[in-house]
């Protein structure tokens, strides 16, 4: 039922950094860390956290963190402002393909407070990982340029509006056009100039 690969390429700009309350550089470090202790499945550096997967409380020691990952993939956002950042996880192994999305929770100075995953795998909703892996490395996701960019605000309302219309198939979401979703291994966009995210999946 659920995608952690939530893509809205159409409107999502870099964050417009207002207050920041960490350091991007710093948020940075800490999610390369985050994604190369997962080759061993080390677990040291998040272990103190609080950690939920599928919305459930759990532990990381009996979590997929806890066991090494071939990552074919890996892309992470930073937010400066909530000290808070996700990590997109592609893994297409034949011993177990998995897509992972992880965000993360710090104090100013970077003490790990909170960790929410969520951990797709076969039989999830239009799950397939090598669908994912292909169109996920085919996005640009390199920084808009400063004068283009929306405001924090503009941004949060637009993938808020996208999350409530998971819930609530009335909600008006602004999407850009052309607009292309990655719902799991499945894209709507066809490379048109028309292409539109409002459609019934
Ligand atoms: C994560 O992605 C970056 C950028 O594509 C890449 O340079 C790096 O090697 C990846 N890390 C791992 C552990 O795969
Ligand atoms: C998964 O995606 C790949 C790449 O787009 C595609 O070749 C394959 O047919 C898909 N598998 C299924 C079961 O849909
Ligand atoms: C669903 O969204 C519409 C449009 O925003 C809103 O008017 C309505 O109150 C929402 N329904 C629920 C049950 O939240």
């Amino acid at each position: 039922m659920w995608s952690p690969v939530v893509k809205l390429a159409a409107f999502l700009t870099l964050i417009h950094v207002a207050q920041a309350q960490c350091s991007y550089s710093m948020l940075q470090e800490l999610t390369k860390s985050y994604v190369s202790s997962r080759l061993a499945g080390q677990i040291s550096t998040l272990s103190t956290a609080v950690y939920t997967e599928n919305f459930k409380s759990s532990t990381i020691q009996n979590s997929v963190h806890a066991q090494p990952l071939r990552i074919d993939h890996n892309r992470s956002l930073h937010d400066t402002t909530q000290c808070a950042t996700y990590t997109e996880l592609i893994i297409t192994d034949s011993r177990h393909p998995y897509v992972i999305g992880t965000q993360m929770r710090y104090t100013p100075e970077g003490q790990l407070t909170q960790i929410d995953s969520l951990v797709t795998d076969a039989g999830d909703w239009l799950f397939n990982a090598t669908g994912t892996l292909y169109w996920a490395t085919r996005e640009d996701w390199s920084p808009i340029p400063e004068a283009r960019r929306d405001s924090r605000a503009v941004i949060k309302a637009g993938a808020d509006a996208y999350l409530d219309l998971f819930s609530n198939k009335s909600t008006v979401v602004p999407w850009g056009t052309p607009c292309a979703r990655l719902e799991g291994g499945s894209y709507t966009g066809q490379g048109r100039p028309t292409d539109s995210c409002n459609l019934v999946l």
